[in-house]
């Protein structure tokens, strides 16, 4: 009775979240207060975890994300994605309109959009729920990016009103401009590489396998085009009605995103309209599309190949503006990383001043040939510093030098080194130079890492300079004395910094040690190193191998933290922060704890469902085996899920070890108490 209730509850929260997220990402309008909102979830969350039977990918719950997924399948377009013809001028247009014209004899007319400057998506509904969405790829087959699409709140995950049982919906997804801004902030903050702009960072956050990594981005989505069957709407412009009646995120007439024109001067309106009005748009667009609007003259007009004959896309050039480049300067952020900044002679580009640039990396001087006194084309697109993108080789002075990419560190002098993965270059002097150490304090204070109430970045500054602090474990030595001297402190202030300090104290584990700052590990990192390893002892005396075996731990991050500890002043550092009183642990507990897997060798391979790969680690810990990542004669016991790799379940049969699958393994451990696996011979074909 109670189970029927909680179901009807469930469905009913559902629905209401569905349409209140729908409301607010789809039509800009609020019908609860955030405060409400989140409450419902709330609600629905508690009951999903009580009834886990009644769990749905598709679940409102399910926009944050929280799904690791180490690759992509591989799936087959029903509708094979094609691409647009492009044009870079007002002749190809009207050469466009004239071809349609000798094809045509009946009356048309032609819907023009904006192309947005993202990533194609397809995405699949079957009776109105999400099935999966797959990126364009070569056309043919694309990457099934399901788990990171959920989190795009404006995607709706259960379509509204009359929907086909089946529909596929084709659409940008999109980094809009102020959060692109704001993560490429944060990451110049966090002294990391920032990302170059919004459409590759775009597509890369699809490939992340982090689920709620991608959650984070606050990436949006257009929808531009559907394909189901009966499809009776004939005319472009209604089908985006529909498509925004399902629930989608369509263009519309009142932002003049879209227009139904009948001649040439129409689309020349448009397009001379987003040229002068593209830079106010809160996301990046790359030109315009023209479509013939009627489906029926669509068919008669047909594709090529690779794209259709109906459709055009009129490609606007990028702003550039040239001005002469006076030097580089080379700036050092809180990893060690060095980026060319170059100083240019101010000039103007659509309203702002520009006086730098940034060059990237020592690749990008090379590919441009820099030199000083070199007359520079400078574009500006969704980046916070503007990039240089040619040289006037025309007015390049004679006798000038080529641009040698420093190789000692400005700031300390070190030796620089180059990462040949990413083509930056890096202080290595943690310890010593400015800004790292600067980078590294204001870092570890940051809100999401220790969160120390009252000091910021300018204060970390001056006691820096004052020789006050030079490492975060000074902070806890600082004294009330010691703040009041500094420029614009008061008592006040003095006191909720030591306040501030000693509250951290508590701060858990994990934000402990993302707040250290090792290169790579960032919260989600330092999240699954602290569930995996438990204390700073496990995770200092780990073996690269050992790294590794943790969910999503490569080995560039393992080399990484294999490499912070082993230097000396970096567990100096550690004694003193835990001689302080942090803590650099997590309550293990004892619940559940058995012998029963004692010396067994386990690898885990495939997808699970009901516990994620890291608690079957732990689980396995738990109960005295030891987790091992490749199957080799001292294997004692492979569990196998989901879309088990084939090489390492043959060898694995080969070898003649035990599989068992999820379930049995959750058996095997629940009869642990009364029984050993000797005792517990797992028995039956799985497969
Ligand atoms: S219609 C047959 N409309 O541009 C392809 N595409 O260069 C029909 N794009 O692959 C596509 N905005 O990813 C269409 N308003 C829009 C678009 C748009 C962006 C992308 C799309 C397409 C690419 C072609």
């Amino acid at each position: 009775m109670k189970k029927n209730i909680d179901k009807n509850r469930i469905d009913e929260l559902r629905k209401m979240l569905h349409k209140y997220n729908y409301e607010y990402y789809v039509n800009d309008s609020s019908l609860v207060s955030d405060f409400e909102f989140d409450q419902l979830l709330k609600e629905l969350e508690n009951l999903e975890n009580n009834y886990p039977e009644f769990s749905d990918p598709n679940s409102p719950t399910k926009r944050v994300g929280g799904e690791v997924l180490k690759s992509f399948k591989s799936v087959e377009h029903k509708y094979p994605m094609l691409s647009l013809s492009n044009s870079y001028s007002k002749e190809d247009i009207i050469d466009f309109d004239n071809r349609i014209k000798k094809i045509i004899d009946t009356e048309f007319s032609y819907i023009c959009e904006l192309k947005y400057d993202g990533v194609a998506i397809s995405l699949i509904y079957e009776n109105g729920s999400l099935l999966r969405a797959v990126t364009r790829g070569d056309g043919q087959r694309g990457e099934d990016v399901t788990h990171n699409i959920r989190t795009i709140s404006s995607i709706p995950l259960a379509l509204r009103g009359d929907f086909p049982k089946y529909i596929e919906v084709r659409g940008e997804v999109i980094f809009p401009k102020p959060a692109f801004e704001e993560l490429n902030k944060k990451r110049q903050k966090e002294g990391l590489p920032l990302f170059s702009n919004p459409r590759n960072t775009a597509s890369g956050s699809l490939k992340l396998q982090d689920s709620s990594e991608v959650a984070k981005r606050k990436l949006d989505c257009f929808l531009y085009s559907a394909y189901f069957e009966d499809n009776a709407i004939n005319v472009a412009f209604d089908q985006y009605m529909f498509l925004n009646e399902l629930g989608f995120k369509t263009p519309s007439l009142k932002n003049k995103f879209i227009s139904q024109v009948n001649s040439i001067d129409g689309i020349m309106d448009f397009i001379n309209h987003w040229d002068s009005s593209r830079e106010f748009l809160p996301f990046e667009i790359d030109g315009i599309v023209i479509k013939v609007n009627e489906v029926d003259l669509q068919k008669r007009i047909g594709n090529t190949s690779k794209s259709p004959r109906w459709a055009i896309a009129y490609k606007y050039q990028a702003i550039q503006v040239s001005t002469d480049l006076q030097n580089i300067v080379y700036q050092v952020g809180r990893t060690g990383a060095v980026t060319p900044v170059a100083n240019l002679s101010p000039v103007e580009i659509s309203g702002t001043i520009v006086k730098r640039a940034s060059v990237h990396n020592a690749d990008q001087i090379e590919k441009l040939d820099l030199r000083v006194g070199d007359f520079v084309f400078v574009e500006k697109g969704g980046e916070i510093i503007p990039k240089i993108v040619g040289v006037d080789f025309s007015r390049r002075k004679k006798n000038s030098n080529k641009i040698k990419f420093i190789k000692y560190c400005p700031e300390c002098d070190s030796e620089l080194i180059r990462d040949e993965g990413e083509a930056h270059h890096y202080c290595l002097n943690s310890m010593c130079c400015p800004p790292q150490i600067k980078g590294k304090i204001i870092h570890f204070i940051g809100r999401k890492q220790m969160n120390i109430d009252g000091i910021g970045a300018e204060t970390i500054e001056q006691l820096f300079e004052a020789g006050i602090v030079a490492n975060i474990g000074d902070l806890y030595e600082l004294k009330r004395e010691e703040l009041l001297p500094l420029e614009r402190m008061a008592d006040k202030s003095a006191d909720n910094i030591i306040s501030g300090i000693e509250k951290s104290k508590e701060t858990p584990f994990n934000k402990l040690l993302f707040g250290l700052g090792i290169r790579y590990v960032g919260e989600t990192v330092a999240k699954k190193l602290v569930s995996y390893f438990k204390n700073i002892h496990a995770i200092r005396n780990a073996s690269f191998d050992q790294l590794c075996e943790v969910d999503e731990i490569g080995g560039k991050i393992a080399e990484s933290i294999v490499e912070y500890f082993s230097n000396k002043e970096n567990n100096i550092l550690i004694d003193r922060l835990i001689s302080f009183g942090l803590s650099m642990e997590i309550a293990e507990s004892t619940e559940n704890k058995t012998n029963v897997l004692k010396d067994k060798k386990i690898v885990i391979s495939g997808k699970f469902q009901k516990v994620s790969r890291d608690e079957l680690k732990q689980l396995i810990e738990k109960n005295g085996g030891k987790n091992s990542s490749s199957v080799s004669s001292n294997t004692s016991l492979l569990i196998a899920g989901e879309n088990i790799g084939p090489a390492k379940l043959k060898k694995a049969k080969n070898l003649e070890i035990e599989i068992i699958n999820e379930q049995e393994f959750l058996n095997l451990i629940n009869v642990s108490q009364k029984d050993t696996i000797e005792k517990q011979p797992i028995q039956g074909e799985l497969f």
